[in-house]
This record gives structure tokens, C-alpha cells and sequence, in this order.
């Protein structure tokens, strides 16, 4: 199985990224491959509610920005692994707006003439996710919230919700040091079939 990670902390070897490698590890092991996408490298601009992806060029955003290319992996990975540290409570920006563009371009939203809308995941069927949220707290609903729904909408069932809280409040808590913890996100790994 192909796993594409999303990295929506803007660290590149931060909890988030750690968390992840430590997944991807659990997963080779059963020869299950796959890469980290740092959203950071990307320089995504903004949906800008164009509307062009609706209908005219169904799922095909027209901002030349390489979003379009990055969809190709996103298309092939069976996983998506989708991982934020907790920004004021929520998702960072820059997973947010991974996830506008996402869902804004792959959710095919229909309205017939008698005002029933009608939604339908332009991606194809059979893509799961894991999801990964952390951060100092221990309050991470609104973190997760933003990324459940997008899945949900587009048809993507989480297979795992992995929730780590309470890290990086001194250098012993970063998740590195919880062996805990990355035996968690290793066999998160590992399960996979
Ligand atoms: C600007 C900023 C805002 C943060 N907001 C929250 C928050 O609302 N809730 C929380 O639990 N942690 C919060 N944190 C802590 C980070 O989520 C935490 O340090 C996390 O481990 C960083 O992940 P990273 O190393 O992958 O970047 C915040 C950190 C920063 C720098």
C-alpha cells in the first residue's frame, strides 16, 4: 500500500514529523511505502472561491501553484496520514488550507433546480486516513473537528484518530522521549492491511 503523510506543522523535524516517521516505520514493516508532504514547502495561495473546479473543470483547480501536481499523489496513496500540531486550538493554516483546497476541488456539490443539494467525493473510492493531532493541551476537539469533516465529505473513512496531548510543554514531553507514545503511532503503523 502507497501512504502519503501530510505535515501541517510548519517544523520539518518537529513532534509532528516524528510522529510520523515513527508510523512510516511500523508500515515498512510490512512493506507498506509511502512519503511526508511538508505543507510548509508547498506555498499553497488560498482557494479563492472561483467555483471553476465545480463545473467547468470539474476537481481541476486553476491556480498554477502546483497544487494540481501534488493532487497526483494524493490520488495514487491509498493512506493519507493527516497530521497537525494544535494551533490556538485548532488545525494550523496550513493544514487548513490543505484542507480548503482539498475538499473545495475534490467534492463534487450539486444544487438541482429544486434547491436539493447533493455532495459526492470526486476521489476514488477505497483512499483511508489516520489522523494525527498533538499539542500542549489537553483540548483537541477543534483541532481534529476541521479534518474529520473533510474526510466525512469526502467519503475518506479514518481508520485511526490518534490524539497525543500534553507535548512539548518542557523538552522531556516532546514525543521522542515518550516511548509511549511512539509505540502507539509504530503500531498504528504496523496494523495496517
Ligand atoms: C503559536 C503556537 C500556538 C499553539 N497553540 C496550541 C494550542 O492551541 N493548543 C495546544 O495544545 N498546543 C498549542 N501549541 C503547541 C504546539 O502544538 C506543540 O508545541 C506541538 O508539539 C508543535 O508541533 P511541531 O513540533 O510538530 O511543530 C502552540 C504552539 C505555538 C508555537
Amino acid at each position: 500500500m502507497q501512504l502519503l503523510a501530510i505535515n501541517g506543522s510548519p517544523h520539518k523535524a518537529g513532534n509532528t514529523v516524528a510522529l510520523i516517521n515513527e508510523l512510516m516505520r511500523g508500515a515498512n514493516e510490512n512493506n507498506h511505502h509511502g512519503e511526508i508532504v511538508h505543507l510548509v514547502d508547498l506555498h499553497l495561495d488560498y482557494c479563492n472561491w472561483c467555483g471553476k473546479c465545480w463545473n467547468e473543470t470539474p476537481g481541476i483547480c486553476p491556480i498554477n501553484d502546483g497544487f494540481m501536481t501534488h493532487m497526483e499523489k494524493v490520488l495514487k496513496a491509498d493512506i493519507l496520514v493527516v497530521a497537525t500540531p494544535s494551533s490556538t486550538r485548532s488545525v494550523t493554516g496550513y493544514m487548513k488550507n490543505w484542507l480548503d483546497r482539498l475538499c473545495n476541488s475534490q467534492l463534487n456539490y450539486q444544487v438541482s433546480s429544486n434547491k436539493q443539494v447533493t455532495m459526492k467525493s470526486r476521489l476514488p473510492i477505497g483512499k483511508r486516513a489516520i489522523l494525527i493531532v498533538q499539542g500542549c493541551t489537553e483540548l483537541f476537539q477543534e483541532t481534529i473537528e476541521p479534518m474529520n469533516v473533510v474526510m466525512a465529505a469526502l467519503e475518506i473513512p479514518v481508520i485511526e484518530r490518534i490524539i497525543i496531548k500534553k507535548v512539548g510543554l518542557t523538552d522531556e514531553d516532546t514525543v521522542g522521549k515518550r516511548p509511549e507514545v511512539m509505540k502507539q503511532v509504530y503500531n498504528a503503523g504496523k496494523r495496517l492491511k
